[in-house]
């Protein structure tokens, strides 16, 4: 069967699947690494996104023309946006969208030109897979990432929310640029920097795309914190927590 891609964009987090698969072989294109083998018996191929849409959309592309992947799943962490998305919470995408688009007035804002769309649905089976997991997981932060972590990073009963999220070229570090994007996009649960690239790559190839982010900031002016540590002990657990419960269904 073709391999299912798993995507992420930091490396801590790709480090915790690579622990995972007993097999996997590197293949070097467009100067990433993309690492093909199992995951709880799945075939799959795992690659470091890097940062940012354009990044992101070479990397979809090269899964879908190069690994024929029969569909993308990207993991990784995101600001939290709409009140109540709050640090170790998990987002799992039903839509996404671009905030940084605007050809306006020519198209409306957010619409990607000549393509009438300025959302992309996520798959829904593979997001209902998804947040189901993370309910699970989720019951047991402490189980997850251990006591320590849990009490660094103030991980109590931590959700699962669905809806928008919004990608963009920017990491969003100030209370006055997330109350912008706030008062624009009223419903977006959290942004990030890939996502909703991915989703409009997967749109066009007709390959089914999900979407789950762990918050890792409220997108403030405390956004910065300590993102590297925050992603290796709590994110990268819940990522391959999820995904590997999800591929093991
Ligand atoms: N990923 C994690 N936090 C983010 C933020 N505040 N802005 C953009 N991408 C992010």
């Amino acid at each position: 069967a073709a391999p299912i891609a798993i995507v992420a964009a930091m490396h801590e987090e790709l480090k915790a699947l690579l622990a995972q698969m007993p097999d996997e072989q590197r293949v070097r294109v467009a100067g990433r690494d993309f690492w093909v083998g199992h995951l709880q018996g799945q075939p799959v191929v795992a690659v470091l996104s890097r940062i940012g849409k354009v990044a992101a959309a070479v990397t979809a592309t090269v899964l879908l023309e190069r690994f024929g992947v029969r569909a993308i799943v990207f993991s990784g962490v995101a600001g939290g946006l709409a009140p109540g998305v709050n640090v170790g919470d998990v987002v799992v995408a039903t839509e996404l969208l671009q905030h940084d688009m605007d050809a306006s007035p020519l198209f409306p804002k957010y619409e990607v030109p000549l393509m009438g769309i300025s959302r992309f649905t996520a798959d829904a089976v593979i997001s209902d897979a998804l947040a189901v997991v993370a309910e699970e997981s989720l019951r047991d932060p402490v189980g997850l990432v251990g006591q320590e972590a849990a009490d660094e990073f103030g991980l109590r009963s931590p959700k699962v929310h669905r809806g928008l999220l919004i990608s963009g070229d920017r990491f969003v570090s100030t209370a006055a640029e997330s109350e912008a994007l706030r008062r624009h996009l009223p419903k977006a649960l959290a942004v990030e920097m890939e996502g909703a690239a991915v989703a409009q790559v997967c749109h066009d190839y007709g390959v089914p795309f999900a979407a789950m982010r762990t918050i890792s900031d409220r997108a403030d002016d405390e956004a910065h914190g300590d993102f590297a540590r925050f992603v290796a002990e709590v994110a990268s657990r819940y990522s391959l927590a999820l995904v590997g419960a999800w591929l093991a269904k």
